[in-house]
Formats: structure tokens, sequence, C-alpha cells
């Protein structure tokens, strides 16, 4: 387990960019595609603004991006992640660059069918260089949440909507640990407590799920470090 605590979500942001652009460019280095899929939720866009600032460093005819979750609504709805990666980072890629979205308009199920075939017609196996996983304060990592079952052989799974939840599409547990690099972000004392509850002996939330069957690279600031380690970072 790796842990990087930034002393803020702007130091974080700066970090975790300059890490992203140095695989991404050592990939393209070596004429390798780069896969990479992009987390839900507000986390984000901290990095996606310090992106769109490197410009002409991102490799993008290198890159193929891909989301690790959605929910079941359209490219342009307030609630949509693509939306949130187009407006702040993804509107700067050149024409052609490959960038696959989960049609969440198309409902859960048929978006998750899809963004199976897309996957499987691509390659299964550890296809994802990087996943970016946000953090919920239930441990939840992408849309898999503590009531999901995440013991499936599929890629990607339709989540049903719950009370004030709506229906998702996420990538299973399976493919997060078949990844190569999983990067949880996560900022705020808000998440403090869901991590140091995840990585707590015989945990059972998602994140924990993830923990016990792949090697994860946690990205924080000191306030959500705050949940791993007791000693913020030094000012
Ligand atoms: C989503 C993500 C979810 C998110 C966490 C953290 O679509 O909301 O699937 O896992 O990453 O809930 O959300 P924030 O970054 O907004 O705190």
């Amino acid at each position: 387990m790796l842990i990087t605590v930034a002393q803020d979500p702007q130091a974080l942001a700066v970090a975790l960019a300059d890490r992203v652009v140095l695989q991404a460019q050592a990939a393209a280095g070596q004429s390798r595609r780069f896969c990479l899929a992009l987390s839900g939720g507000k986390t984000p866009a901290d990095l996606y603004r310090e992106l769109a600032r490197r410009g002409s460093a991102i490799p993008w005819a290198a890159l193929d991006i891909y989301f690790s979750d959605e929910r079941a609504v359209g490219p342009d709805h307030p609630d949509s992640n693509f939306r949130l990666a187009q407006e702040l980072w993804l509107k700067q890629a050149p024409a052609g660059t490959r960038i696959h979205r989960i049609p969440g308009e198309r409902g859960a199920a048929e978006a998750a069918r899809a963004y199976e075939e897309l996957l499987t017609r691509t390659d299964e196996t550890a296809f994802f260089d990087l996943v970016f996983l946000g953090l919920g304060t239930d441990g939840h990592i992408a849309s898999l949440f503590p009531d999901s079952c995440l013991n499936t052989d599929k890629t990607v799974v339709a989540v049903p909507a719950a009370g004030p939840r709506t229906a998702r599409i996420s990538l299973s547990l399976r493919a997060l640990c078949s990844a190569r690099t999983r990067f949880v972000v996560a900022q705020g004392a808000g998440k403090a407590r869901a991590l140091k509850e995840s990585v707590a002996p015989g945990a059972k939330t998602p994140l924990a799920q993830l923990l016990a069957c792949a090697p994860v690279e946690f990205w924080l600031d000191g306030a959500a470090a705050a949940g791993l380690c007791p000693f913020p970072p030094a000012p």
C-alpha cells in the first residue's frame, strides 16, 4: 500500500497530474497505448483543471480514456461524470482522441452491456494501465456500494437505483483488480473515517474488498490522511 499525502487538494492535484503525465509519456515514448479510467464524483475536478494546464505535455495520441463508472444519465446531465471531465479537461482533446464514454442515457443495463462489449472486444485481461477511484463516505468505490454484489465475473455491472441514488454503471471489482495500477484519491476530513474503517482487519467495505484483491496507491490530502496515519504532514 503506497500512500502519497499532499498538504491540500490543490497540491494533491499537482502531484497526481505530474504522475499521470509521466506515466502516459513513458508509454507514448515506448509506442504503447496508455489506457486510463477516470473516476466519478467531484474529487477529480482539481485534477482535471491541473491536467488542462498541462496542454501539449499530454500525449493525447497514446491515450485511451475510459470511465470507472457513470450515472444512468446523458452526457449533458449535471450528474454526468463524463460531463465534469469534458468541461474541465477533455474539451481540449484533439479530434480523434480515443475517449470512451459510458452511454448512461441508454439506461444502466443496456449501457453496462455495451461497455462490457467494448472492453471485451479490446482486451479483457490486465486492461487498464491506471484506474482512478474516488471514495465514498461509506467506503464505496466507483459505483460498487456496500449493498452491491461484488462477486461477478463481469467486467461492467449495472447498479440499480436506491433511494436518492440514481441507477449507475460501474467497472466491476474483477475489472478494478485486473488493472495494472489503482489510485484511490480522497480529500477532506469526511473521507478519513471511511479510510480508517476500510483498512481495519476484517473490514468489508468495497474498498476493503479491493484491498484484499489488489494493491492500491492512496493519494490523499492531509485531512483525509488522518484516517490512515495519525501524523498530518509537516507544514
Ligand atoms: C460517483 C463515484 C463515486 C465517487 C465517490 C466520491 O459517480 O459518484 O462513483 O465513487 O467517486 O462517491 O465522490 P466525491 O468525489 O464527490 O466525494
